[in-house]
């Protein structure tokens, strides 16, 4: 049978391949938090340079706000033109083609200073986070589809892994002895290229995904010749006869579009649920954290702000290791919940310790301890749940368009936390965690309230939880989160 768990060279090597892009993905949301100062002092005289006078402290602060998070409307584009390549090109081609966007970002940024022009450097995290949105839809779609069902789950996590360890390899880049200084920056931030290339030279080696090579070419004996390679059996024909079954599955629910997703009362209820979700992810803060947790530190009075980041990379590699086990196990709600209060706690205590820090010298160190556990617990809850919540609300026929809304809202929130965060910072000072502890609070409640548990209930039963829903489901719920925001579609 080719339901035993073997591992191939052939599908380590695919999927070692595809989660590069995770990689990226994690890298260049790391990148532009160690270099804040140098990079904002490059800004500063690049603006004597032209004006004749240094830059006003408002001027600085929408440039350096805009040089974050314009990599988030990068991403909405991303995510949504996901479905425009994979279907066309196929999965692994899609991939490979991305990474022209990679180059060009690299090229952009990395001669940025030499050009003397932020404009390059914004246009180019405009341009790689596009890239990473493309990323974040091929690779989990991708990994899910070479994978066998048995290695599903254990083999989609690695994409989330990838993602914070690019967090981590960024952070430590970003140390002024390595790249995170005055003459080196520019290779900081176009060190994506090597990545890119690295993908570049595996890819063609890598085997376009059989589930693409049946279901959307028609290749039988194609599909069939990849499969027995990623599976090192001769015998694939259950395998075979899997993506058969799933696409017969997928003929008898119709798709739902995103218009007919908000304009039925039935998909209403769920549809709330999966926004507010992925809000309560991007709107907890975490990225605050990792766009700004050095300069957050460096308020605090921490000596060494820089490897407290990089301490914040590590408790979040360590954590979302934590949560591969336990979301296997625990009810999602649960975890989110237990997520959202201790984040919640988190930022209280971080508040408390700011706004303590001038009378008592060793609140420095509380505020260290208070955002490693902000993001321990945000890997525990609000990292992976939403994901997981969105794909067992919906069956086969909405689920794309929920995932690409769900995506859109994300990507959206997270833009409006990296363009608005240094503002507010500015002007309240220490209490500025009290607003996501605000929100944290009103999330849970939400959660408490309005999500019902999704693990392992069929989408009968959870339909049954809100009443307009006639029952629907034909299907059970799926066990993993495979293809996360891979079939969004215009
Ligand atoms: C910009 O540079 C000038 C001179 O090098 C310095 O006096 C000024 O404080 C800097 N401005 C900001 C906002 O960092």
């Amino acid at each position: 049978m080719a339901r035993e768990k073997k591992v191939t060279f052939q599908l380590l090597m695919a999927v070692g391949t595809a989660v590069i892009g995770s990689l990226q993905f994690g890298y260049n949301t790391g990148v532009i938090n160690a270099p804040q100062k140098i990079i904002q002092s490059f800004y500063n005289e690049t603006w004597f340079d032209r004006y004749d006078e240094p830059i006003p402290e408002t001027a600085l602060t929408s440039l350096w706000s805009l040089s974050v998070a314009i990599f988030s409307v990068g991403g909405i584009f991303g995510s949504f033109s996901v479905g425009l390549f994979v279907d066309r090109f196929g999965r692994r081609n899609s991939m490979l083609m991305v990474n022209v966007l990679a180059f060009v970002s690299a090229a952009l940024m990395g001669f940025s200073k030499l050009a003397a022009s932020w404009e390059m450097l914004i246009i180019g995290r405009f341009v790689v986070g596009l890239y990473s949105g493309l990323s974040t839809g091929f690779v989990p779609m991708y990994v899910g589809e070479v994978a066998p069902t048995s290695l599903r789950g254990a083999l989609g996590t690695l994409h989330q892994l990838g993602i914070v360890i690019g967090i981590l390899i960024a952070q430590v880049f970003g140390l002024d002895v390595i790249m995170g200084n005055a003459t080196l920056w520019p290779f900081l931030l176009s060190f994506t290229f090597i990545p890119a290339l690295l993908q570049c030279f595996l890819l063609p080696l890598c085997p376009e995904s059989p589930r693409y090579l049946l279901l959307n070419c028609n290749e039988e004996t194609k599909a069939r010749s990849v499969l027995k390679k990623l599976r090192g059996t001769s015998d694939v024909s259950s395998d075979m006869q899997e993506m058969k079954e799933e696409s017969r599955q997928m003929l008898t629910e119709k798709k739902v579009s995103i218009l007919e997703l908000f304009t039925s009362r039935v998909f209403r209820q769920p549809l709330i649920i999966a926004i507010v979700l992925q809000l309560s992810q991007q709107l907890s803060g975490i990225n605050a954290v990792f766009y700004f947790s050095t300069s957050i530190f460096e308020t605090a009075g921490v000596a060494q702000p820089v490897y407290a980041t990089i301490g914040a990379g590590v408790v979040n590699t360590a954590f979302t290791v934590v949560s591969l086990f336990l979301v296997e196990r625990a009810g999602r709600r649960s975890l989110h919940l237990i997520g959202l209060l201790g984040m919640a706690l988190s930022a209280v205590l971080m508040t408390i310790a700011q706004a303590l820090q001038v009378q008592v010298p060793w609140m420095s160190y509380m505020s260290i301890v208070a955002i490693f556990a902000f993001v321990a617990f945000f890997e525990i809850g609000p990292g992976p749940i939403p994901w997981f919540i969105v794909a067992e609300l919906f069956s086969q026929g909405p689920r794309p368009s929920a995932i690409a809304v769900a995506g859109f809202c994300n990507w959206t929130a997270n833009f409006i936390v990296g363009m608005c965060f240094q503002y507010v910072a500015n002007i309240c000072g220490a209490y500025v965690f009290i607003i996501f502890t605000v929100l944290l609070l009103g999330f849970f409640v939400f959660t408490y309230f309005k999500v019902p548990e999704t693990k392992g209930r069929t989408f009968d039963e959870i339909s049954a939880g809100f009443s307009q829903r006639p029952a629907a489901g034909i299907e059970k719920p799926p066990e993993e989160m495979n293809s996360l925001g891979a079939d969004s579609e215009l």
